[in-house]
């Protein structure tokens, strides 16, 4: 499945540079084809906070603010994060009552870090290995065909 996927998202983003433009595509296209996914989407950095971005999925929590939860875990330490159950998560902020896994990946491009994609899920143990290499690859995929040095100015990037 991985495999298509890859080929379908290296071709919605192959022509465009803009990363708005392909972070929309991207999430629609995982949304409708990722089983058992509640919320899929990105958070940018923006100054001390990060900012959400283009998301499928219920309205979420718009600011997340510095080293609390799982998506600046993952900007900390710039590696995946994968939370079997987000209720043992120490500083895991809530956004919809009924997930309860979650995978972080960062977004990074010539070892600069730009925010992260967030899944979240009402299943616990949604998420496995697999998931997590696969989908950092998607998103190396999106990060190298996008100007991302453009979206941090957008989002004022400082961190
Ligand atoms: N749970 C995340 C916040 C973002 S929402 O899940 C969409 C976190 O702890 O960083």
């Amino acid at each position: 499945m991985y495999e298509e996927l890859l080929a379908e998202i290296e071709s919605l983003v192959i022509d465009e540079k803009n990363f708005v433009a392909n972070a929309s595509n991207f999430v629609s296209h995982l949304y409708s084809k990722l089983e058992n996914i509640s919320w899929i989407g990105f958070y940018l950095l923006s100054g001390d906070v990060l900012l959400i971005g283009p998301y499928q999925g219920k309205p979420a929590c718009v600011r997340l603010h510095k080293n609390m939860g799982v998506c600046w875990a993952s900007v900390n330490k710039r590696e995946v994060v994968r939370v079997d159950n987000v209720h043992e998560f120490p500083t895991h902020i809530v956004c919809d009552a009924e997930a309860n896994s979650e995978l972080v990946i960062p977004l990074i491009k010539n070892g600069v870090i730009y925010g992260v994609l967030d899944l979240d899920s009402y299943l616990l143990n949604r998420f496995t290995e697999e998931d997590s290499s696969n989908l950092k690859k998607l998103v190396d995929t999106l990060v190298n065909a996008s100007d991302m040095q453009a979206i941090g100015r957008f989002y004022g990037k400082t961190y």
